[in-house]
């Protein structure tokens, strides 16, 4: 019996390169996102002729390939020319001005950043660009605590795009509007992969990532599937990695259904775990039943929020009734942005559920 033939030794790997599977890794194609590729590349091109470039808002779901695609144009720009400076900044990690001007100083090689403040920054950055055309692309933008240097760039840089990359459609509207009417941006939206497409990047990414008859196709047609269903590329990769691992150590030298079955049970716990949902609870607090103003009689509020300190991009999360009656009325919005706006940072939004009680006779609100 050729027991052991088909056994992994300890020393071999199913993983010609493992890293192919990190979220970061930028492949050399990236199918299905050429349209999307070639509008920011349009944005771009007045630069190569010294003129202004436009300016782009790309928004969409998460896991389908958007800092991907900004991050390939990037690149294929730098490999085309010296004249334009291309600038990728992630916006979570770098959500302050100040914090922007330090990472764009660095990404022009510039070090003598010591006791510098915002402005000096600023100089050093348009002093080393002077001439030269610039590309922006601020990623993750609804986690920005201040977005004063959105406004400097596009006030002080003549030769740029900026490219503002986020989940959230509605962000553009509620972006301050002294910003939003120097931006005039086109707009971008990515949609999710099909299933088809969906499976034609996974394929791509297993021949980075595994050595050749590693997986078999209906192995893969299961990774795909709950790719699909996820609508997330980042979940087939995960299935992917983790699929191999599980193969690997059942020392099988193919991966099978049942390793990725098993990766599934381990993603799902994971989701589970990671639900928003369930982390809101912490961060929720009620607001008992109180008179609205002194003076006013028969007027009351009551409702739920989250705390200062947890806030959101948008204001989707805000929903506002009259005697319990589910309304819209813009009166609400105002009220909430002069009373919240300023306990929280700009651009971020409470979690709010607001019921106004006035007697019956008074409820006039249509939602
Ligand atoms: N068309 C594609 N071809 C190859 N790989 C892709 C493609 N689209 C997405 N990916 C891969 O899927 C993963 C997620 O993509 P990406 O990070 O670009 O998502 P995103 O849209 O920016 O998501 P988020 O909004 O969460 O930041 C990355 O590893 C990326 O390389
Ligand atoms: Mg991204």
């Amino acid at each position: 019996m050729a027991l052991f033939k088909d056994m992994l030794h300890s020393d071999e790997t199913l993983f010609k390169n493992e890293e192919a599977l990190n979220y970061d890794f930028v492949p050399r194609m990236l199918p299905h996102r050429e349209m999307q590729q070639k509008q920011v590349a349009a944005c771009i091109k007045p630069l190569f002729n010294d003129r202004a470039g436009k300016n782009c808002f790309v928004s969409g779901a998460p896991g389908i390939g958007k800092t991907a695609a900004l991050k390939w144009v990037l690149r294929d720009l730098e490999d085309d020319t010296d004249d334009i400076k291309p600038f990728y900044i992630n916006c979570w990690q770098k959500n302050t001005t100040y914090k922007v001007m330090l990472a764009l100083c660095d990404q022009l090689g510039y070090k003598f950043t010591q006791n510098k403040n915002t402005e000096d920054l600023f100089k050093v950055v348009k002093d080393l660009l002077i001439a030269k055309g610039a590309v922006f692309v601020f990623d993750e933008v609804d986690k920005l605590d201040d977005f004063d240097f959105l406004y400097s760039i596009l006030e002080e840089v003549q030769l740029k795009t900026v490219v503002l990359i986020t989940n959230f459609k509605e962000w553009l509207m509620d972006l301050d509007e002294r910003i939003k009417s120097r931006l005039m941006c086109e707009v971008l939206h990515f949609d999710p992969y099909n299933a088809q497409e969906g499976l034609e990047i996974l394929q791509e990414r297993v021949k980075y990532a595994f050595f050749p008859q590693v997986w078999g196709e209906e192995a893969l047609e299961k990774v795909a599937e709950k790719t699909y269903a996820k609508k997330d590329i980042r979940t087939g990769i995960y299935l992917l990695k983790e699929s191999g691992r599980m193969a690997e150590d059942e020392s099988s030298r193919k991966i099978s259904e049942e390793h990725v079955e098993k990766a599934v049970v381990k993603l799902d716990e994971f989701t589970v775990k990671k639900k928003d949902d369930l982390e809101l609870k912490e961060f929720l607090i009620e607001i008992d039943k109180q008179p609205l103003a002194a003076g006013v009689d028969g007027v009351y509020l009551e409702g739920l929020m989250t705390v200062p300190t947890k806030t959101f991009p948008t204001r989707q999360k805000q929903f506002f009734a009259v005697n319990g009656r589910p309304t819209s009325h813009a009166v609400f919005r105002t009220a909430v942005k002069q009373v919240f706006g300023p306990l929280m940072p700009a651009g971020r939004h409470p979690l709010l559920y607001l019921n106004l009680i006035v007697p019956t006779a008074t409820s006039n609100f249509r939602g």
